[in-house]
């Protein structure tokens, strides 16, 4: 059998991320608490209710997995509505949390990477109208100014906003995230405010701290006409991609927001970006189809025969990866991949997942990309948004009665990943013998 080594880059950074809201626990005062307690809203009624735990400080414990996993780094999300409890108050002690956590990774030798808006907006922010109302941006602004004065001693790497084209489209579009609207003329201008307060707090961050990188995490989705040779079903993609991928970093990179038939210049926000955050999960076959008007009839679904996860929200399709770090070498930046994982309760793909995905990180490396660090999605299952508990994406499983943690094969594998800073064969053979061949092949 031949054998090789994937080596990846001397100061790679390897980590895992979460979010405030998916492992903190009783974050009441935020817009995602008030819709998980609206019938109908979640999978099954479930809650975030303890979540991991982390305010209750299980964090501490969850670190101590992080570096016996080999890490060199971690992301985590700073939550606005802890920092920030109503608008003419300032929480010190939630702060005080936050650069003790700070402080700890430091302690471990651990990079942190901050992300200063995860999803979630304190509930006085959404009853003046969340991201439809332009007056966000000076609020977030005023947020991420106090947040990074204060966290600065021990964090210069930032996210400014999570996933803004998640947001736009699941919050605005689909309805499934709070406010649960169903508008394509909100997405403009939620757009626009997007742009708008990230390109601002990039300004603020470097104001207050000149030595700061910062990004935002975009959420790449490689969409692949279902018949090539159909011009609807190449439109339908090249639209969806537009709209989901292209739009938002588009506006970053230019500083025009191109949507459709509309351009608006915003010309502020051109080049507000110190690397390109990039979260790649799957990708979509589209279809034209007159059968799903309330999918603007561009219908999406998984690729027939691809091999699914748990709950099947996900396909393992590694060359999407490729595709994404591909697409992100436009904007001539640093590359972190902020994200990557796949729900898999028994671990029966995520070895492979892990492996497969990173033989790709590796192809680019190899072709010189800037590509600097990757984090897996997650460190401990946590609470998956509208799909709740249903779905787990963590190397460490949790019982969320107890809260006892238990570890998953995969968690194994990738701290050998990390702390060896390659992929080799052995690797392959130990943890998924079932795609040596694929990623060895012989003569
Ligand atoms: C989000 C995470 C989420 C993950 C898996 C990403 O889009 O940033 O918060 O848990 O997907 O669904």
């Amino acid at each position: 059998m031949p054998q090789a080594t994937f080596h990846f880059p001397r100061g790679f950074l390897w980590g895992t991320a979460t979010s405030s809201h998916q492992v903190e626990g009783n974050n009441r005062n935020n817009n995602f608490w008030a819709w998980e307690q609206q019938p109908g809203r979640i999978v099954g009624g479930q809650k975030s209710g303890l979540a991991c735990d982390w305010w209750g400080g299980r964090w501490r414990e969850d670190f101590e997995r992080i570096v016996e996993g080999g890490q060199n780094a971690h992301r985590f999300s700073i939550e606005w509505s802890r920092v920030q409890p109503t608008p003419d108050r300032w929480d010190e002690d939630a702060l005080d949390h936050y650069r003790e956590m700070l402080r700890r990774l430091y302690e471990l030798k651990i990079t942190p990477l901050v992300t200063l808006h995860h999803f979630c907006d304190p509930l006085w922010v959404s009853e003046l109208g969340g991201w439809e109302n332009e007056a966000i941006i000076n609020l977030f602004e005023a947020y991420v100014k106090k947040t990074v004065q204060a966290l600065s001693e021990y964090a210069n790497l930032w996210i400014t906003i999570n996933e803004p084209n998640v947001l736009v489209i699941f919050a605005y579009l689909l309805g499934t995230f709070p406010p649960g609207k169903k508008s394509l003329s909100s997405i403009g201008r939620v757009y626009a405010n997007l742009v708008r307060a990230h390109s601002s707090a990039y300004h603020t961050i470097h104001n207050v701290q000149p030595t700061a990188r910062v990004g935002y995490a975009v959420n790449y989705r490689s969409f692949i006409p279902s018949h090539a040779w159909n011009p609807l079903d190449r439109m339908s993609a090249s639209l969806a991609s537009s709209v989901f991928n292209n739009a938002f970093p588009g506006a970053i990179n230019d500083g025009v927001l191109r949507l459709i038939l509309t351009r608006k210049r915003i010309p502020e926000a051109r080049g507000t970006q110190d690397f390109l955050g990039l979260n790649y999960y799957t990708r979509d076959q589209v279809v034209f189809s007159l059968l799903h008007p309330e999918e603007h009839f561009i219908h999406l679904f998984l690729r027939p025969g691809a091999e699914l996860s748990t709950t099947g929200f996900i396909a393992n399709e590694p060359a999407g990866m490729f595709e994404a770090l591909k697409w992100g070498t436009q904007f001539n930046i640093p590359i972190i991949i902020t994200e990557n994982g796949i729900e898999d309760q028994d671990d029966r793909i995520r070895p492979r997942y892990l492996l497969q995905h990173l033989h790709q990180v590796w192809r680019g490396i190899n072709f010189n990309w800037p590509i600097k660090g990757y984090f897996h999605w997650t460190l401990v299952d946590n609470f998956e948004w509208e799909r709740g508990w249903t779905q787990r994406f963590g190397l460490w499983e949790i019982d969320i009665e107890t809260q006892i943690r238990k570890k998953r094969p995969s968690a194994d594998l990738f701290a050998e990943i990390c702390s060896n800073n390659k992929i080799s064969s052995e690797m392959v053979e130990k943890y998924a013998p079932q795609i040596y061949d694929q990623m060895f092949p012989g003569l």
